[in-house]
């Protein structure tokens, strides 16, 4: 006897009418409907033919900031240095407690929205720890429902805060399970260099992974993604590292940024680009054409790179929108990144979903026999349509459980005598 059968379902590679049987928490088959069509299941759901995905995964989010619009003030220039400034003058202010309600508030809009895995990085910068212990305590409060790894993030600089090297060590002995970095953000870029090679050993000393804020910035000669690819193949990290942001290529030499994105391969790179975030932030200091700042998504796909879209922010000293929803996320990375063809909207919406998941070291937690029943069911045809709509999620299922479910939408239309149902599909 199965434990839940969802029969007729559409599935992201283009497959239709499919049966996924659940039993135990995993799935056990994946097969056309016809076949278990008479299985025996407690627990029975018509797909009705739309969208059956697996999870969504916010492979760079900050959970510690988040949902604290206008404290102190709303950001006036827009720009990345004064957010950094505004989250320094707040994060004195809060409390673990404080920041453990945010956090709870921000996973229950996850969860809601199909978001089964965040990678949230925490701010280390402040010796007392206060936002990791409070990310710990919602890491274990959510366990039986949410992947949540925390990623040790120097934000104030490695080097150029003091103590952020001894902060950073035991954040890790507490429990964090990623090194994070900010070379850009160091006061030379000398010392950018040296704060990645002491990261890039230590990760290799305690068999983590690696994950950097690296070259947010519009400087095309900001170049520390070159010596965090020689690092990941120097300490042996290939296929553990990965840039995030990386909002210089943008502005990079095209030759440069060829052979780069060639070593980048070599080495394995993951990376995460953050559409909603540096569409707001980049550019600012550009008068027109404005630059977009956002990675070289495309020519990094094409080069066989795993490549993820993150949120980063939600309501934070940085970007005061966002409402954890990754199909907003996919929706604005693909209009930033021009990638419209049939091929590419299905990489922007894997790139919210199996690629998020492989940078967070999850391959295993697709829709796949043996693999954990975690998946989303949308009320859409296809992933195309699922990224047009930003579709409601009718259900949200982990380890085989419903844990969430949104009411289709519907809208009805009155037009004098005919009475109209519109639902925005085909
Ligand atoms: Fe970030």
């Amino acid at each position: 006897m199965l434990d839940l059968l969802i029969r007729h379902a559409n599935l992201p590679d283009g497959q239709t009418d499919v049966a996924v049987a659940i039993q135990n928490g995993c799935i056990s088959a994946v097969v056309p409907d016809q076949l278990l069509a008479s299985a025996a299941s407690i627990k029975t759901l018509d797909a009705e033919h739309q969208l059956l995905s697996p999870p969504f995964v916010d492979a760079h989010f900050h959970l510690d900031s988040a949902l604290r619009y206008g404290q102190p003030r709303v950001n006036e220039s827009g720009t990345l240095r004064e957010g950094i400034a505004l989250w320094g003058m707040l994060k004195p202010t809060l409390t673990q407690a404080d920041i453990e309600q945010s956090a709870t508030q921000y996973c229950h809009w996850a969860l809601a929205n199909g978001i089964l895995a965040i990678r949230s990085h925490v701010d280390i910068s402040d010796p007392s720890l206060v936002a990791v212990q409070a990310l710990l305590n919602v890491r274990s409060a959510f366990k039986p429902w949410l992947d949540l790894q925390l990623v040790a993030f120097p934000q104030d600089g490695l080097l150029r805060r003091a103590g952020a090297q001894d902060n950073l060590i035991r954040a890790l002995d507490m429990g964090v399970d990623v090194i994070g970095g900010i070379p850009h953000f160091e006061r030379t870029f000398q010392d950018g260099t040296l704060s990645i090679e002491w990261l890039c050993r230590l990760a290799a000393e305690r068999g983590l992974m690696v994950d950097m804020h690296c070259d947010e910035t519009d400087d095309p000669m900001s170049r520390h993604i070159e010596t965090l690819t020689a690092n990941t193949v120097r300490f042996g990290l290939q296929g553990r590292v990965t840039g995030s942001h990386l909002t210089s290529m943008h502005s990079m030499d095209n030759d440069y940024a060829a052979k780069l994105i060639h070593l980048m391969a070599e080495a394995d790179m993951r990376v995460v680009a953050n559409p909603l975030i540096n569409i707001t932030l980049q550019g600012r200091h550009d008068t027109y054409p404005k630059r977009r700042g956002m990675t070289r998504v495309r020519e990094l796909i094409e080069a066989g790179l795993t490549v993820a879209f993150g949120q980063d922010c939600a309501m934070d000293p940085w970007y005061s929108f966002g409402s954890g929803d990754m199909l907003e996320v996919a929706h604005m990375g693909l209009h930033v990144g021009q990638l419209t063809s049939q091929a590419q909207t299905t990489q922007c919406f894997d790139a919210v979903t199996t690629q998020a998941a492989c940078v967070l070291g999850l391959e295993a937690r697709g829709l796949a026999p043996g693999a954990r029943a975690d998946m989303v069911l949308l009320q859409a045809n296809n992933p195309s349509d699922a990224i047009r709509l930003r579709a409601t999620r009718l259900a949200v299922i982990r380890a085989g459980q419903c844990i969430a479910s949104t009411p289709p939408k519907v809208a009805e239309l009155s037009l004098g005598s005919q009475n109209i149902s519109v639902n925005w599909r085909l």
